[in-house]
């Protein structure tokens, strides 16, 4: 069983430059589905989710050519195009679902395993099922699988979206792509993930606009060709780093990020004492002095990222005073707690809310990551904990970091993976 061991490093320095953001590649990739020529996907992350989605598409029938140095997924159309996603590969990823979309504007009919909960809450997938109906699909459940039927073709329609889901809002994006007449998403996500995928679907010759907006407006095409696109950088690792500026008071400068993305990160860390200097594609983070407690609330974009909550608690966990994190995004994404708290930090859970004491310092521990920003949490915690931190069950950061380690050892920390 593979681990990490970190020990408590010095101020991290140096130089970190951004690859290809998970939350986008994924969706590009099952968008694919669509085309009916080959697509070129750039900026591809090496991760064990990339690999499960592309497994994904081959069981579908597509061919995927994935170059791991160049960073580029080639896929091309399937002669024969399955409509049945398998439970063990939707059960490794959520992400897998969002080939349900696609799979009904393009042949109609969809048969996906329901995606299980997780780690940080029930995610449920009624808003996805909700979109689907009302682009005129029968939804049937039976035996684990979601059945999805449009014989006809789907129609365009209005749907409201009780909460922005970014995956609900991703999936009605891609079935109405080819539905006919418009179909209007309302109360949307407004990710920039979700405008990486319209700008996608719209080199595919698709008619979206709004991405971006909380309504979004798709004009349904007859058919879709493939097309090239660069994945945007991942705004959540590019936020990791600066928390990892943060914490160890060093000056690291992260590239290939796109500043406005990161916004609330690092407006947050402003409000903390920490120098923040921005430009377009480039932010450097550095700090020495003290590190001013500070609340935090997450909301969908553009609000403070849930999936940066667990770095922050970290930072949040040896700053000088008490914080409070509310997570309003998912019900329950605080198990990163019980193990910071092994390491000598003070975080108590008060319903969707963990209120921090700021303490001196931490100790390291042996802890296990609980998902995958949980898990880059616990190593930026181990960067400044006292000894040896040993971090079980590190596939969840395999899933969403390409290479902590070689990112950390490049700035100067000292982190290691050991199989036990
Ligand atoms: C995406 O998940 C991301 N995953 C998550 O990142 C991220 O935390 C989340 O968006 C929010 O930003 C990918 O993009 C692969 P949601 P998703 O649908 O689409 C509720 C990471 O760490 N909801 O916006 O599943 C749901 O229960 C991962 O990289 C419904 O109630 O998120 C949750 O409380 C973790 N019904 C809230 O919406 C639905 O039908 C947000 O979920 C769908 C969602």
């Amino acid at each position: 069983m593979a681990k990490l061991l970190v020990e408590k490093s010095g101020p991290l320095k140096g130089t970190v430059k951004i690859k290809g953001a998970k939350n986008s590649v994924l969706k590009l990739m099952a968008a694919s589905i669509l085309a009916d020529d080959s697509c070129t996907i750039e900026s591809v992350p090496e991760l064990l989710d990339v690999e499960v989605m592309a497994t994904l598409l081959e069981s579908l029938g597509l061919k995927v050519d994935y170059n791991r140095e160049t960073e580029v997924i080639e896929t091309y159309p399937a002669e024969d195009l399955k409509c049945e996603a398998p439970y063990d590969l939707i059960q490794k990823m959520r992400a897998s679902f969002l080939v349900l979309g696609p799979l009904l504007a393009k042949k109609g009919i969809a048969k996906v395993s329901m995606p299980g909960g997780c780690a940080i809450g029930a995610r449920p997938i009624d808003l996805h099922l909700k979109g689907f109906q009302a682009l005129g699909a029968e939804v049937t459940l039976g035996h684990g699988y979601i059945e999805a039927k449009a014989e006809h073709g789907l129609v365009g329609s209005e749907i409201y979206l009780d909460f922005p889901s970014v995956g609900a809002t991703e999936n009605i994006m891609m079935a109405a792509t080819m539905a006919k007449g418009q179909t209007l998403i309302q109360n949307a996500a407004k990710e920039p993930e979700i405008i990486d995928l319209a700008n996608f679907l719209n080199e595919m010759g698709a008619n979206v606009k709004g991405a971006g907006t909380d309504t979004i407006r798709i004009n349904g095409v007859t058919s879709l060709k493939g097309a090239k696109h660069q994945t945007i950088p991942d705004r959540i690792i590019a936020a990791t780093y600066m928390v990892a500026a943060a914490i160890t008071k060093g000056d690291i400068t992260i590239e290939n990020v796109v500043s406005s993305h990161v916004k609330p990160v690092t407006a947050k860390l402003r409000e903390m004492g920490v120098t923040v200097e921005d430009e377009d594609d480039r932010i450097r983070v550095y700090t020495d002095g003290p590190l001013k407690a500070v609340d935090v609330t997450t909301l969908p974009y553009p609000g403070f990222p849930t999936d940066a909550q667990a770095q922050f608690m970290a930072l949040l966990a040896i700053s000088e005073g008490t914080s409070v994190i509310s997570e309003t995004v998912f019900e329950n994404r605080f198990r990163h707690v019980a193990e910071i708290n092994r390491m000598g930090a003070n975080v108590k859970i008060e319903g969707h809310s963990a209120v921090i004491q700021g303490v001196e310092s931490l100790q390291g521990a042996q802890v296990k990551a609980t998902d995958l920003r949980a898990g880059a949490a616990l190593v930026l915690a181990g960067l400044v904990a006292e000894g040896i931190t040993e971090i079980d069950e590190i596939y969840h950061i395999d899933r969403g970091y390409p290479q902590i380690e070689k990112d950390i050892v490049s700035l100067g920390g000292k982190i290691k993976r050991v199989e036990i």
